[in-house]
């Protein structure tokens, strides 16, 4: 009797594995696991060691938490116009050691904690300067960014030019840069090195930007990173979610994604969602009439502050709800979640808005998504507020019950969940099958 209740139960977890295996290959991309790319703001690092801000957490190489990562991304250099090559942002990082800045090789020697991390270097600059180096300076570039990756052993380059074609671009841009990206290509095969460029969420920008996105320029590109994000900001009229998975309006994450797709076809497994970890304050023209009201496409104030005064981090966010009493909503058009005080609001992302948009990616077949970033996140965990999975309908959340999440990165945590549980999350599914199993197998057991 024994054996055989055994032998059901084994039947019993083979097939919960079997299943969970058999969803893991109808995986959406043909590379054997998503990736999550971990960005790390550079700029935002060097400015934060300037202010040496006591008050709020400086992040560091010890933050950086490789296990939640398939790949970093550090945006750290720019295009130099003298030798048409790349340069960090600060001499200091490439140098060995620098007090508490991450240097180049203090970042590729994570890879010795991490058999399979792939650290990236991001180089941004000047649209103008871009423009001048596609059309002139291509080889320059292409044989620099060579020595430039091997001498600090990066795995990868990733080119954040906004956008070829735009901001005073020019014309010529978008066969100049396919030529970039094929002579990059060409290059970087040899020392087996990954090459990314970012891509704006408009599908006029792409289809503009690179010249009819032919199948040589989408094979050179290993990932294309969609900035999806910045739909709305202090230049709008309204207040919007900075990144609406769907929206009354045209533009939206839903609609960018559906427009890659068509351009991408079933090349869709490169293409990488990125992911904002920040939220934008508001200014409202008046009060809300009552606590249910969202503050999403009323009209604003400070239609003119300037960027950097209404941007905050998930983490900065965070704190404020724990330490001053803001009303939380959901808005569940664009499933995005904001706080309001009086006539201030905020509109951001928290782990229930990631945990949607990454789901999206996945559903969609695309490769991925980024953290961006990742500095901008609890990388601490001694926020109080969030961690919790809110339901959809929770307008009132009351802060004042204060739960204790005190774990890291709840953000990264969230797309990290999501991405290990799938598109569908068939690996719940299976349990109720197991369950049924199980018990069947109990009951033998006892007769
Ligand atoms: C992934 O798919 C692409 C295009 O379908 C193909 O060229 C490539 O060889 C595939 N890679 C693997 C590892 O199967
Ligand atoms: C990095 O942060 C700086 C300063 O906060 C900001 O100006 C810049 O746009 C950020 N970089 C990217 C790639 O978003
Ligand atoms: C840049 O693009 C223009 C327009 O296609 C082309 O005429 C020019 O030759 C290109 N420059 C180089 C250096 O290839």
């Amino acid at each position: 009797m024994l054996p055989r209740a055994l032998l059901l139960l084994g039947f019993a977890f083979v097939l919960t594995l079997g299943y969970q295996d058999a969803y893991n290959h109808r995986s959406t991309t043909n590379e054997s696991h998503t990736a999550v790319f971990c960005y790390i703001n550079g700029t935002r690092l060097m400015a934060q060691s300037r202010r040496n801000n006591y008050q709020t957490a400086h992040f560091g190489l010890e933050h950086i938490k490789i296990e939640l990562c398939t790949h970093l991304v550090y945006g750290a250099a720019v295009l130099d116009t003298d030798t048409w090559g790349i340069r960090a942002i600060d001499p200091d990082l490439e140098h060995r050691q620098s007090g508490n800045k991450i240097t180049f090789e203090d970042i590729t020697e994570l890879k010795n904690r991490k058999r399979d991390l792939q650290v990236l270097i991001s180089v941004s600059g000047n649209a103008i300067h871009f423009s001048n180096m596609a059309r002139s300076h291509r080889g320059d570039f292409v044989q620099h960014a060579r020595n430039f990756l091997n001498k600090y052993k990066f795995d990868g380059l990733n080119i954040d030019w906004r956008y070829p074609t735009r901001s005073s671009g020019d014309p010529e841009d978008k066969q100049n840069y396919s030529l970039l990206i094929k002579e990059l290509k060409n290059t970087f095969r040899n020392d087996a090195k990954l090459l990314t460029v970012t891509v704006s969420p408009m599908k006029q920008t792409i289809i503009r930007g690179y010249e009819d996105v032919d199948s040589d320029v989408i094979d050179s590109v290993d990932y294309w990173f969609i900035m999806a994000l910045e739909y709305y900001g202090h230049w709008s009229f309204q207040i919007g979610a900075n990144a609406p998975i769907r929206s009354r309006e045209l533009h939206n994450v839903h609609k960018t994604i559906d427009d890659y797709k068509q351009i991408f076809q079933r090349h869709s497994y490169k293409l990488i969602l990125v992911i904002p970890f920040y939220g934008k304050k508001y200014q409202l023209a008046q009060p809300l009439q009552n606590n249910y009201e969202s503050p999403i496409s009323k009209d604003l104030v400070n239609s003119h502050a300037p960027a950097e005064n209404v941007i905050f981090t998930y983490r900065e966010i965070c704190q404020k709800m724990s330490n001053e009493h803001w009303r939380r909503g959901w808005d569940s058009e664009t499933q995005t979640p904001y706080i309001v005080k009086d006539i201030g609001a905020i509109v951001y992302d928290d782990a229930q808005s990631v945990q949607a948009k990454t789901s999206l990616a996945l559903s969609s077949g695309l490769g991925g998504v980024m953290a961006f970033s990742i500095d901008m996140d609890d990388f601490i965990g001694d926020c109080y507020v969030e961690g919790r999975r809110y339901s959809t309908d929770n307008y009132n959340y009351n802060y004042n019950t204060r739960e204790r999440s005190a774990r890291k990165y709840p953000l990264l945590q969230s797309i990290y969940e999501t991405v290990e549980r799938g598109p569908n999350s068939a690996a719940f599914h299976s349990s109720p099958l197991a369950l049924v199993l199980v018990i069947l197998g109990l009951w033998l057991l006892r007769t």
